[in-house]
This record gives structure tokens, C-alpha cells and sequence, in this order.
């Protein structure tokens, strides 16, 4: 049979073939750990996370000589274990919900290190914040300023602050994740004058401690001349206040954003490159602006934890419609992974078993919740003998997936298993019909 390398994907490193043909992930063949946990099943290849977090710290010590932060975006997948590692690592985390502040809080996890997000943080969310000790508020709006300055005066502290920014960049990636635009629902927008407004305001309030600025401009993006624009226009704004306001800014903050390889027509980003590029612009620009560089931090998460993550299906249902398509429906779908439904984003799916012959079927993989929406991708090559029983790997599945996983349906979100020199662990249970029915009265 002839195989091509098309529909055979090996998109990501820790992934392979053994000599049965079977697909490996982290060195461990996936239908025995189908067989012990069941499928539908999220696998996190411990190593790789490690990996990618100490990427990020090498470059950025090296880039800015020591003075630099990365803080993992744990909106990307957030369960205590991956906060335990993130401790260890030696990593700051980006937290947006008291949801993520407890389980940070759970594992252990410094939580002065913890900048906490959300362009609308309640007066509930600012008190659980302080109790817990969260480091940094990154503040959206004017009136999360004050709250922050009256629930801290109740609480006899003082409160550390980075105000979110928009420099107005389109980071041309897609719409639901741009978010640097002056038109953003996200921070405060540098051209309209209200970003210098809030430095005033922020300056004015005796239980703020405003410690510098934050910007985001959006997510996969794969152009490193965004990051440069803007830093530029972040380092401009801040030799303007100094010049202005007579503040000068401790730290900057540029947000995440670097994209990741689902298909393989995508780059693989080299994030020390990257970041090696950010630093000596930075470096450069501030020199020219007469301003000291404040500390910069990078704020990544799907690069972090995306090509640590395989998700695990059972196909169960093949369903031919003679001169339209196919469809391979299996036993996860939108309620596992909802990116393909949200932002049409591409996946490589391949069969776990062996390799998709030359001789192959153009499917969709779809999921079983009821609605025709469900869908995992199109155009999926698939040997033409793909039937009930047989594992598909999804691949790319670490960032946005179990953190995006829903109940619709009442379908339970799958387990989460990590993967570790070559033996397995549950990170996360499976869920069950009686957890979902647990809240109920
Ligand atoms: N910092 C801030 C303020 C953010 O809003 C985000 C992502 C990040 C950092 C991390 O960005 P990353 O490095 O992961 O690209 N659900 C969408 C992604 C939403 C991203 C939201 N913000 C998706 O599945 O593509």
C-alpha cells in the first residue's frame, strides 16, 4: 500500500509511529491508554510543558539580561495539576476568574506572582483577589480603578496595578481573538487620550500602586513585527507619560499571543528567536526614547500547552451519503473542542491504528450533540475502511480545549491524563451524569 506523507501528519515532535504502525505520544502508543481510561480522553505530555516554559525563561533572561517575567495564560487549560508544574517551573500566571484563583490557590501556586485580568472584574471578584493575595490587578476600566482603591482601603492595603492599554494594532489574526484595536472591548485606548486618563486617575488614588502597563494584541499570531509595533507604540507611551506625569513605569507587560502549528501548512514558531528579536528592539527603542526599559513580561498560553495536548476519540458511527460526503462521528465533539464551531480553526485528525493509505476517503469528523454544528473538521483523508472502534488522534488539542469543554447536551467533559517517562496519571477525573446532576435541587 502506498502511504503519503500528506495524510500522515507528524506535525509535532513528541509524536511518532512504532514499528505496528501504531501512533505515539510522548514515547507511549495511545490504544492502551484508550483501553485503561476509555475515550473521549485529553492527554498532556508533562515534558513538553516543561519544555516550553523553560524555552520561555531562557529567552527571555537572555533577551532582556534577567529582567523579565513570563506568565502562563492559564485561561489556556487550567486544572491544578498545570499550576503545580507552572510553581515549579518557576513561572507568574495570568488568572482572569476567581475560578482559576482557587485552583491556582489549591496547588500551591505563589499567588503574589498571579496577575489577575478580566475586563470586568466585580466588586466580589476585586475582594476574593486581595484575600487570596493576588500580586497585580491588570486593570481594565476607570471604574475598576476605584473599586479597587475602596475595597483596599477597607482592607487596610495597597493594591499593585498594571493598567491594560490598546495601542491600536491589528494583529490580523481572527476576529474573536483580536484584541489590541482601539475599538476593543478590552483596556483603555492610547490614540482616543483616555489610556493617559487613566494613568492620571490611577496616580490620584492613595490604595493604587500603579506599577506600569499591560497590552494584548491578540492570539495565533504568527507575525513577530506585531510585537514590535507594538512595543513601540507601548515604550512611546510611556516616555510620554514620564515627560508628562513624571512617572515612570517599573514594568511592561506585552501580553501572549504567539501562535502554534495545528496543520501542517502552519509555521512552527521559533520563540527564542522571537524573543531574542522583542528584546533587542526594546532594548534599542527605549535607548532612543531616553527612557530605562521598564521589566517586560510575556503573557503566553496557547504556545505554552498547545502541542502538549492529544485529544483521544472512539469513532463510532460512519455514515456515507452517496456523491455528497461522509461523515466519522465519534464519541467527543463541540462540547470537548468547540474552536473548529467557533473559529473554523483546522486540526490534523489521524487514525491511531496505522497510517492513512494513499488510497483514502475525504471525511468529516464530527461529534454527537445534537446540532449540525458539531463539527470537528472537514476534509479529514481517512482510510476507507475507518469504521466503529477504531481511535482517532486529534492532535494540538493542550490550549482552549478541556478550558473551553462545555456540558451541552449533558455531556460529561473527558478526563485529563498526563503523560510522564512513559507512564500515564489522571490529572482530572472523568465527569459523570451524577457530577452534572450534582448542583441540581
Ligand atoms: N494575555 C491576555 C490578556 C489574553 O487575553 C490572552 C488570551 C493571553 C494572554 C494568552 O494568549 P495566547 O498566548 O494563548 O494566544 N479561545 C481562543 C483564544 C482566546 C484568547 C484569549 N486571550 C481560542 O481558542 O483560540
Amino acid at each position: 500500500m502506498l502511504f503519503t506523507e500528506q495524510n500522515n501528519r507528524m506535525i509535532c515532535e513528541n509524536l511518532a509511529r512504532n514499528e505496528d504502525g501504531e501512533l505515539c505520544f510522548a514515547g507511549m502508543p495511545l490504544s492502551p491508554l484508550a483501553r485503561q481510561y476509555g475515550t473521549p480522553l485529553y492527554l498532556y505530555d508533562e515534558a513538553r510543558v516543561r519544555e516550553r516554559c523553560r524555552t520561555y525563561l531562557v529567552a527571555v533572561k537572555e533577551a532582556f539580561h534577567g529582567r523579565a517575567k513570563v506568565l502562563y495564560a492559564s485561561k489556556a487549560a487550567s486544572f491544578r495539576r498545570l499550576y503545580e508544574i507552572m510553581r515549579e517551573e518557576g513561572m507568574g500566571i495570568d488568572v482572569v476568574s476567581c475560578g482559576e484563583i482557587y485552583t491556582a490557590h489549591a496547588a500551591g501556586f505563589p499567588l503574589e506572582k498571579a496577575y489577575f485580568h478580566s475586563n470586568n472584574k466585580t466588586d466580589a471578584d476585586v475582594a476574593y483577589a486581595m484575600e487570596h493575595g493576588v500580586g497585580y490587578f491588570v486593570v481594565d476600566n476607570a471604574e475598576e480603578l476605584y473599586a479597587i482603591d475602596r475595597i483596599a482601603a477597607e482592607r487596610g492595603t495597597t493594591q499593585k496595578v498594571l493598567l491594560r492599554l490598546t495601542p491600536g494594532i491589528d494583529p490580523h489574526t481572527y476576529a474573536a481573538v483580536s484584541t489590541g484595536k482601539v475599538d476593543s472591548k478590552f483596556g483603555s485606548a492610547i490614540e482616543t487620550g483616555q489610556a493617559e486618563e487613566m494613568v492620571r486617575l490611577a496616580l490620584s488614588l492613595p490604595r493604587v500602586e500603579l506599577r506600569g502597563f499591560h497590552c494584548h494584541v491578540g492570539s495565533q499570531v504568527f507575525d513577530s513585527d506585531v510585537y514590535l509595533r507594538a512595543a513601540d507604540v507601548m515604550l512611546s507611551f510611556v516616555a510620554h507619560v514620564a515627560e508628562t506625569h513624571g512617572y515612570t513605569a517599573a514594568e511592561l507587560d506585552i501580553g501572549g499571543g504567539y501562535g502554534v502549528r495545528y496543520i501542517e501548512e502552519q509555521p512552527t514558531i521559533d520563540i527564542a528567536a522571537n524573543i531574542a528579536e522583542v528584546g533587542r528592539f526594546m532594548t534599542a527603542r527605549a535607548a532612543e526614547l531616553g527612557i530605562a526599559l521598564p521589566e517586560v513580561a510575556f503573557e503566553p498560553g496557547r504556545s505554552i500547552v498547545a502541542d502538549a495536548g492529544l485529544t483521544l476519540y472512539t469513532v463510532g458511527t460512519v455514515k456515507r451519503i452517496p456523491g455528497y460526503k461522509t461523515y466519522v462521528s465519534v464519541d467527543g465533539g463541540m462540547t470537548d473542542n468547540p474552536r473548529f464551531a467557533l473559529y473554523g480553526s483546522p486540526y490534523t485528525i489521524l487514525p491511531v491504528a496505522g497510517e492513512v493509505p494513499e488510497d483514502c476517503e475525504l471525511c468529516s469528523v464530527v461529534g454527537r450533540c445534537c446540532e449540525s454544528g458539531d463539527i470537528l473538521q472537514e476534509g479529514v483523508s481517512m482510510p476507507a475502511g475507518i469504521g466503529r472502534g477504531d481511535l482517532l488522534a486529534c492532535l494540538t488539542t493542550g490550549a482552549y480545549h478541556y478550558s473551553m469543554a462545555s456540558n451541552y447536551n449533558r455531556i460529561p467533559r473527558p478526563p485529563v491524563v498526563m503523560l510522564r517517562d512513559g507512564e500515564s496519571y489522571v490529572a482530572v477525573r472523568r465527569e459523570t451524569p451524577e457530577h452534572l446532576a450534582a448542583l441540581d435541587v
